[in-house]
Formats: C-alpha cells, sequence, structure tokens
C-alpha cells in the first residue's frame, strides 16, 4: 500500500513516515517543494538504515504524492491544510485521507481548541473533499517521541469516520504500528471530542511540567 504523508516534512510526519515505512509500506513525503521532500525522504531512509532497516521512502511534491498515494495523511497546520485540501481535491478522490489536524490557539498561556464552523478540522476536510472517505486519527501522538524510534511508550489512538471500512484499514494501519492501539470511536461527529484532546495534554504538559503526553483509556 502507498502512503502520503503531506507535508510529511515536518514534526508529526516525521515519526509517522518511519513508522509506517517499517511496517514495509511504500511511503511518499509529500512537500511543497520537491527539493525539500526528496532530503526528508533521504534523512529518514538514513534513520532506518542506520537501524538495519530497509524503508521504501520517496519524497514527491504534495500534489504528485496525493496522487500516486493509496492513502494521505494531512500532517500540514490547520491555517494551511484545507487550502492545501481544495488544490488536492481531484487526485484525493475516492480515497482515504486521514486527518490528524488540530487547529487550537494559545491565550493567556494556555492552549485552547479553536474548531471551524463544521465542527471539527476532520469534519472541515470532509467538507472539502467531498469525494474522500475522510478519517480522524492520531491527533494525540506527541512528535517529538513517536520519531524516536528508542521511546518507550503506550498510547492509544481514537479513530472515528463515516466511512466504515475507511475506518477499518486506518484501524488496522495503527495497529500495526508498535506500541499503538487504535480504538473506534465512531462516526466523523466525533472528531470534535478527539481534537480537543491535543490542547488539553499540551497545557498538562505546560503545567506540570511534563514531557511528551499522549492517551490510554483504562
Ligand atoms: N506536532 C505534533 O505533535 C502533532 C501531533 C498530532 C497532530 N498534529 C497535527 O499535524 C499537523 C502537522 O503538525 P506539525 O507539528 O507536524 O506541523 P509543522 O511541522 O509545523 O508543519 C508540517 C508541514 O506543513 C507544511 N506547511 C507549512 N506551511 C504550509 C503552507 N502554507 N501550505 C502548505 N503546507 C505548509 C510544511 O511542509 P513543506 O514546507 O515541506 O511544504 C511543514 O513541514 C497539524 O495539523 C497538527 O495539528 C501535530
Amino acid at each position: 500500500m502507498k502512503i502520503a504523508i503531506l507535508g510529511g516534512t515536518g514534526h508529526i510526519g516525521m515519526g509517522i513516515a518511519l513508522r509506517i515505512a517499517m511496517l514495509g509500506n511504500e511511503v511518499i513525503v509529500g512537500s511543497r517543494e520537491l527539493e525539500k521532500a526528496n532530503i526528508k525522504a533521504r534523512e529518514y531512509r538514513n534513520i532506518l538504515e542506520q537501524r538495519g532497516l530497509e524503508g521504501d521512502i520517496i519524497g514527491m511534491e504534495n500534489g504528485e504524492a496525493a496522487r500516486e498515494a493509496d492513502i494521505s495523511i494531512f500532517t500540514i497546520p490547520y491555517k494551511y491544510a484545507y487550502s492545501t485540501a481544495e488544490s488536492l481535491r481531484n487526485f484525493l478522490r475516492d480515497k482515504i485521507v486521514i486527518s490528524p489536524i488540530v487547529p487550537m490557539v494559545k491565550k493567556g498561556g494556555f492552549f485552547l481548541y479553536d474548531p471551524p464552523v463544521e465542527g471539527s478540522a476532520a469534519e472541515k476536510l470532509a467538507s472539502i473533499l467531498t469525494e474522500s472517505k475522510i478519517v480522524s486519527a492520531l491527533q494525540t501522538i506527541p512528535a517529538k517521541k513517536f520519531a524516536d524510534l528508542d521511546a518507550k511508550f503506550e498510547w492509544d489512538v481514537p479513530v472515528c469516520s463515516n466511512d466504515e471500512d475507511a475506518k477499518r484499514i486506518t484501524m488496522k494501519l495503527i495497529d500495526r504500528m508498535e506500541k499503538l492501539r487504535a480504538l473506534d470511536a465512531g462516526p466523523l461527529v466525533v472528531s470534535r471530542l478527539i481534537e480537543s484532546i491535543t490542547p488539553l495534554l499540551l497545557n498538562l504538559m505546560l503545567q506540570n511540567k511534563i514531557k511528551s503526553l499522549g492517551v490510554k483509556f483504562l
């Protein structure tokens, strides 16, 4: 399966690219700039090579990546994700699109959830990519720890979608990643609840001076 990480050159994109490539999937690192995508893809391949692992990771411009891939993951900040989605609409038709996007603002030293009128980032993405299968997942994964392949953690990943097949495929992919457990959270409307956990985690980290909090439901 070919999986594109759109904006995969950034913080969360790195861990997702590495860990999906480790499963034997073809990974395409997407970027606005082909050169940047190629540099990052090489960097990710080197990280895996140093551990004696092979990674099928290549770089492409976002449009090409979306066109080539079976599944696209939108690792782009919410301010730019929606306009990027509009420009990639034709390439993403009938395909699974995973949204880890969290719209939030910092006010008075605290992070607050700042959803669009559609209710959540994933629902806004669904309103733009009307012919794609939108799945909401991965919002509560802290980027730095996830990119560290020696890090110890055990996290749950709530997954929601209106498309049951797309949700099942996404959950299977997440479950295959070491130390992650995918949990079915229901339809896409639930994304507003999942997305709002991230600013809470960030506030807990800041207030309690803890690094890289994730979630585990017990
Ligand atoms: N950081 C986390 O811990 C974390 C965890 C879970 C979910 N998320 C979510 O994942 C998404 C990415 O977060 P991040 O922290 O990885 O972001 P980031 O590192 O700040 O940015 C990711 C990529 O977005 C692309 N980008 C930046 N400006 C853009 C623009 N104007 N138009 C199109 N693309 C642009 C860049 O790629 P190019 O320059 O190569 O195009 C950049 O490398 C966000 O929606 C965030 O809410 C983040």
